[in-house]
Order: C-alpha cells, then structure tokens, then sequence
C-alpha cells in the first residue's frame, strides 16, 4: 500500500505558517526547558535518595517542594506547542496518535499518577521515611514513560512509511520501536533533562551564594558535576543518534541538510563551552551556553522533521486564506498569560523562599 494515501489532506491556515513554525519553537523550547529542571531534577533527587538510604537530604527536600510546580509549568507550556504542531503537521500528528490511541491516551493516566506522586512527597516528605525513594521512583518512572510515549508519537508522525503496520494489527497500539532512532532520541532527551537539571540546581545554589550562603557552594559544585557528566555522556548518545539518522536527513545537497550540519556544528561547540565552564563552576556562562544549545538542537529537530517529511509534504504547500484578527487576539492573550505568568512565579518565589506556602 501506498502510505501516501494514508495522509490526511491539511487544513487551510489562516496566516502564512512562518508565524504558527515561529510561535511552535518559541513554545516548544520553554515547553523543554521546564520538562527538563522538572525531569532532571526529579531523577537527581531520587539518587541522592536513593545514596542516603531514604533519609531526608536537604537536596530531595528542596526538590521535592518544586516538583509540583515543575509539573504544572511543563504541563502548560506542553499545550501550546502541541496547539501550533497540528496546525501545521495536524495531518500527520493526527494520524499518529489514532494509530497508538490506546496507549496515547495513557499520558493523562500516568501524569495524573505523577503529579499526585510529587504533591504526596511535598506534603509528606518528614512522615514517609523509608517509602521517600519509592515515592519519587514511581513519579520519575511515570514521567519517564511520558516522556518515552512523546518521542513515539513524535517520531512516527514523520514515517507514514511505517503506518501500514497498522493493517497488520489494527488495535490501536502502534509504537514506533522499529525506529532505529527512537532509543538514541528519547536517551538524549532523559540524559539532558539530567544535566539541565543538574545546572538549574547550581543556579539556585548559585543565588544563594550570592546572598551570603557559604554552604550553597557545595550545591553549585554538585550542579554543574551533573550538568558536565551528563552532558559528555550526551554527546556519545547523540553520535549514535545522528548515526542512525537516514542518509537523506543529513543530505549535504539539500538546504535543509546543510543548515542541519551548520546547526549540529554549532550546537557541538556550545556543548563543549558549556562542559567547560561548568568543570569551572562558572554557573552563568555554563547557562547561557547551554541555553543556546539547547535551543539549536530545538531548530535542528524541526529541520529533520523537515526532511523525514519531505517526500510527502513541505509546508509551503499549505494553503493560506488570510484572516488575521484571531493571531492578533491570541498574541495579545498570549503576551498577557506570559505577564501574568511571571508575575505568579515572582509571587511563588518569594512565598517558598520565605518559607510560608508549598504549592
Ligand atoms: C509532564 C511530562 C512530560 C514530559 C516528560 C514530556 C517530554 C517531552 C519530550 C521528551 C519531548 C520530545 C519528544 C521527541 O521529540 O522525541 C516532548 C515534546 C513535546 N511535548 Fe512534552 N512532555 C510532557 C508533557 C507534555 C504535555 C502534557 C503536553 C501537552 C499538553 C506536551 C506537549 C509536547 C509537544 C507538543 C511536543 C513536541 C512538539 C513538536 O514536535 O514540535 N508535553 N515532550
């Protein structure tokens, strides 16, 4: 069968989809930022349980009172990259998800366990003892499996080669496990949530230097141990990552394929300046530059959509019936959100800094 005919025809845009590509990855890199402090974090404080027997440290009891809130913000910023990915890849993101429906629909389970995990080990981090590392495992798994069931969805949205499957096994559980990238891609996803997660700890303990806390030298010195480690053991996953990646996606003959090796270049030296400056405890440039490679992995990911899509679709072929009022409505309410947003962490902060509310 021709996967071909499997793809949905798209629908018409209301605005050129430059605005809908451009709001995706502004989105979607808050949206993996946050999955990563909370992913990150969540993982370390469970071996630094794990290290201490389950008895309370000041780092899981620190984490443990963010998790919540990491889930929350993750949560939100999720929704509107997944609003502007099926306006412009609806047809095939669409189709993906029905093709592996009855295990899709377990992201909702398995983050409602999680977030209620995270908000049993807030509130009961003193009573619980021995069940601490149980507690935090189970949450961690659960976000660990939200993150597997993503790179799935994501990664067969761009293979409608692989569709016909379901003809084979029409039940609605179609993973994407003969992707040869999906294990390299998920594995460099969870091994930078660690490090991300690790360098959000040295900024914190980093702050608290800063206002006279010796005892959070320690904390910066711990942070940026994660960030580096995690972060040299990533470049290894992501070789093989690009290793297995088809030959057509790395093409150097296309545009798409240079511009992905600019990228891959560029993000490699951002890495290597990162793991520098964080083998030296220098917190803030070792944040800037992997903010920066973070964000060109985010560009270089959408690029290899790009060209796994391109023998069926290109989204200059989406057809535009202007109408612009709606975008202008909704970058006003979207401005407004993130004014609001800051303004409800400013509170946040300073109420958990202060000690007087947990989430
Ligand atoms: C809280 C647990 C979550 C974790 C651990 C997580 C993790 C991830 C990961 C690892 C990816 C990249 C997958 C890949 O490309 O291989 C991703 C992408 C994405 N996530 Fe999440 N996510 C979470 C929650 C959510 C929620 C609740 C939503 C939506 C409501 C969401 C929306 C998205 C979207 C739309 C993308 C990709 C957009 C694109 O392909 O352009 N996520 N997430």
């Amino acid at each position: 069968m021709n996967p071909a005919a499997l793809i949905p025809t798209p629908d018409i845009l209301q605005v050129p989809w430059g605005w809908f590509q451009l709001l995706l990855l502004l989105t979607l890199y808050m949206h993996i930022l946050l999955m990563n402090v909370m992913l990150g974090t969540a993982m370390i404080a469970l071996v630094n349980l794990f290290r201490s027997d389950g008895d309370a440290t000041p780092l899981a009891r620190d984490i443990s009172r963010k998790l919540p809130f990491a889930i929350a913000f993750t949560v939100n910023f999720g929704i509107a990259p997944l609003l502007f990915v099926q306006v412009l890849y609806g047809n095939f993101l669409y189709a993906s998800s029905v093709l592996m429906a009855n295990i899709w629909i377990l992201v909702i389970a398995l983050l409602i366990i999680g977030y209620y995990l995270a908000y049993i080990l807030d509130y009961r981090f003193d009573a619980l003892h021995g069940g601490r590392v149980l507690i935090i495992g189970a949450a961690v798994a659960a976000l660990l499996a939200i993150a597997f069931l993503m790179s799935n969805n994501f990664t067969l949205m761009q293979r409608p080669g692989a569709w016909t499957r379901y003809f084979d096994h029409r039940t609605g559980m179609l993973l994407n496990l003969s992707d040869p990238t999906l294990f390299p891609r998920y594995l460099h996803f969870v091994v930078a949530a660690i490090a991300v997660g690790g360098l959000s700890l040295a900024l914190l303990g980093d702050w608290r230097l800063r206002r006279g806390d010796q005892d959070a030298a320690a904390a910066v010195r711990s942070g940026c141990n994660w960030f580096a480690y995690a972060t040299i053991a990533n470049f290894g996953i992501g070789f093989w990552f690009f290793g297995v990646l088809p030959r057509e996606v790395h093409d150097l003959a296309s545009l798409n394929g240079i511009l992905i090796a600019v990228l891959l270049l560029t993000g490699i030296i951002l890495g290597a300046l990162s793991v520098i400056y964080s083998l030296q405890n220098r917190v803030r440039p070792a944040l800037s530059t992997a903010l920066l490679a973070v964000l060109v992995m985010i560009l270089m990911r959408d690029l290899v959509r790009v060209a796994y899509l391109r023998p069926f679709f290109s989204l200059a072929d989406l057809q535009v019936e202007p109408q612009y009022s709606p975008m202008l409505l909704f970058l006003a309410v979207f401005a407004a959100g993130l004014v609001l947003i800051g303004w409800m962490l400013k509170l946040a902060w300073r109420a958990v800094a202060g000690g007087e509310v947990r989430s």
